[in-house]
């Protein structure tokens, strides 16, 4: 294990050592503080995004206000097209930075400038450009959940939700390939698609403690459940799944498919949308971290939980939290973003 990536873990275990706390009964009035919010959007004219992994209470706030609560290419393609002068988006640093990448004239605030992701940790620009160098015959593609400077560095930028048709279409063009940083979505693509691709060796906290074995104990207590698995789990996790996509997916298939219970592989902030739009089915969190787990299903992530009302509402008070890029690199990386926006736009 990398020191970036026990470095990560320390920090979720700190993360769920104070859960308890903010278990402990705290009386707040959300109502009001909803109403709060709401004027301060409007007096901001601004716009709330949030991704599915936020807190029910965020989600719910979005919807209330006619904001946006999607996965990663949604929030994308809402951002840029949403009539509001301000973003703010509730979810992880990437997702503000690809939201001012492609709003540059929109002020983008995050509730925090703290929630990052293992993904974009693990994939330091200087890093990533080195690998690159060292192939200098291949096409690069980067998955959305790194920086601004990691994306300048590529050819194309794609989320777990078109990646297997963009992969696809780049093997068509014949050049050997970079897939970063996520390596179990690389895999996984590699193993749809047939592509040969560099893969570099990062990966998601979360969905990395999905196992198995977890999965496999819980389908004898639900013989019938189907499992749904986001591909940013192993890919063994994928073997063992009925259905394998993205959040929006991911919440499609448990819709639409008949089964009336699902072991769901992914951060559990996807129950909020995807109870609503399944009322009627069981919905499950898959296992994680196998027999010998302290914490059976702790799949939630740390830096998506840090998106509450509190610090909308400061951030809507105060303004602080701005994401802002330098203009060079925001058109370095608008280039390969712009590629997803429109190969999404077409297929
Ligand atoms: P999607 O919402 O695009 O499936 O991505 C999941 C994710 O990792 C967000 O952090
Ligand atoms: Fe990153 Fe995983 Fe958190 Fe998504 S869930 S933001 S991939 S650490």
């Amino acid at each position: 294990m990398s020191q970036t990536e026990i470095a990560a873990r320390v920090l979720v275990q700190e993360h769920l050592a104070h859960k308890h706390l903010q278990a402990m009964p705290i009386v707040k009035d959300i109502a009001a503080q909803k109403v709060r919010i709401k004027r301060l959007l409007k007096q901001n004219d601004a716009s709330l995004v949030a991704h599915y992994y936020t807190d029910a209470l965020v989600q719910e706030l979005a919807e209330e206000t006619g904001g946006c609560v999607s996965d990663s290419l949604e929030m994308a393609r809402y951002g840029s097209s949403a009539a509001a002068s301000t973003l703010v988006v509730a979810g992880v640093h990437f997702m503000g930075e690809t939201a001012k990448i492609l709003s540059p004239n929109k002020r983008v605030l995050v509730p925090t400038l703290e929630a990052t992701c293992s993904l974009d940790i693990g994939c330091p620009a200087n890093e990533f450009s080195a690998f690159c160098d060292a192939h200098p015959d291949h096409t690069v593609v980067v998955y959305a959940n790194t920086s601004a400077a990691v994306k300048a560095r590529a050819d194309w930028v794609v989320t777990s939700g078109i990646a297997v048709k963009l992969m696809e279409h780049l093997a068509t063009k014949g050049s050997p390939i970079i897939w970063g940083p996520d390596q179990h979505l690389g895999r996984y693509i590699a193993h749809q698609t047939g592509i040969d691709m560099l893969l570099w060796q990062g990966s998601c906290i979360v969905h990395d403690e999905f196992k198995v074995i977890g999965v496999q104990q819980l389908k004898q207590v639900y013989p019938n459940a189907a499992v749904l698995v986001h591909p940013e789990s192993s890919y063994a996790m994928s073997e063992v799944a009925d259905f394998v996509g993205s959040t929006t997916q991911l919440i499609k298939a448990a819709q639409e498919m008949p089964n009336k219970e699902f072991i769901v592989a992914t951060d559990r902030g996807i129950f909020y949308k995807m109870q609503q739009a399944a009322p009627e089915k069981l919905l499950l969190e898959a296992p994680t971290a196998g027999n010998s787990a302290t914490c059976r299903s702790c799949a939630h992530c740390p830096w998506m939980a840090m998106n509450d009302l509190d610090k909308i509402e400061q951030v809507l008070l105060l303004g602080h939290n701005e994401i802002v890029i330098d203009e060079e690199l925001r058109q370095q990386a608008l280039k390969p973003l712009q590629r997803l926006m429109d190969f999404a736009a077409a297929n």
